[in-house]
């Protein structure tokens, strides 16, 4: 599996570093607001597991599986195939998700959240890519900006595969070529 990794961008203990640090940072923001925390699935899992145990709040978790409808992504169509389980009427939902690339699944998602009527919405996203972003849409909370490149690890997948990474990596290209 690293033989087809070109370098590693995040090491296991610069991630766990600043995810303790985010962490921190939400439980600070966040206190006596019950946050339920909303997880994409299935990038989020690594970093969700790792994050919810730094936060040190009353809180719950729900979950949601995505995926972009093949041809249209351009219109910012995107599928639910798992929605929540939980009411989040009136509650402070936190997006946990593993990388804002384009962000159209980033905001089709916020609007589709925001018609249940929560009291706030707020993101939280392991990696950054803003030199891809077509869609308006940022995060509150992100742990590292990266450059445009295709990575994987510590939940991030190319094809279902490389997910349990301990750390990330950017992927030869011809892997993927
Ligand atoms: P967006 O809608 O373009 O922001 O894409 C979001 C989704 O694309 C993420 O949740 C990932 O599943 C996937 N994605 C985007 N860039 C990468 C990458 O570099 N590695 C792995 N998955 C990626
Ligand atoms: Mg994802």
């Amino acid at each position: 599996m690293t033989q087809d990794i070109e370098r590693i961008l995040l090491t296991r203990d610069e991630i766990e570093a600043k995810v303790s640090e985010v962490g921190r940072r939400i439980t600070g923001d966040f206190r006596d607001k019950d946050p339920i925390f909303v997880g994409v699935l299935k990038g989020c899992f690594i970093f969700m597991a790792d994050l919810m145990r730094h936060v040190d709040i009353k809180c719950s978790m729900d979950f949601m599986a995505v995926s972009s409808y093949s041809g249209t992504s351009s219109t910012g169509a995107v599928k639910i195939n798992k929605d929540l389980s939980q009411d989040i009427e009136g509650r402070h939902v936190i997006i946990v998700e593993d990388i804002l690339d384009s962000g159209v699944t980033l905001s089709y998602l916020k609007r589709y959240l925001m018609g249940r009527k929560p009291a706030s919405i707020n993101i939280v996203t392991l990696l950054d890519k803003p030199a891809r972003r077509k869609a308006d849409v940022f995060a509150d909370y992100s742990c590292f900006e990266v450059p445009d490149a295709f990575v994987v690890g510590y939940g991030l997948d190319y094809n279902e595969h490389y997910r349990n990474l301990p750390y990330i990596g950017v992927l030869k290209p011809e892997v993927y070529s």
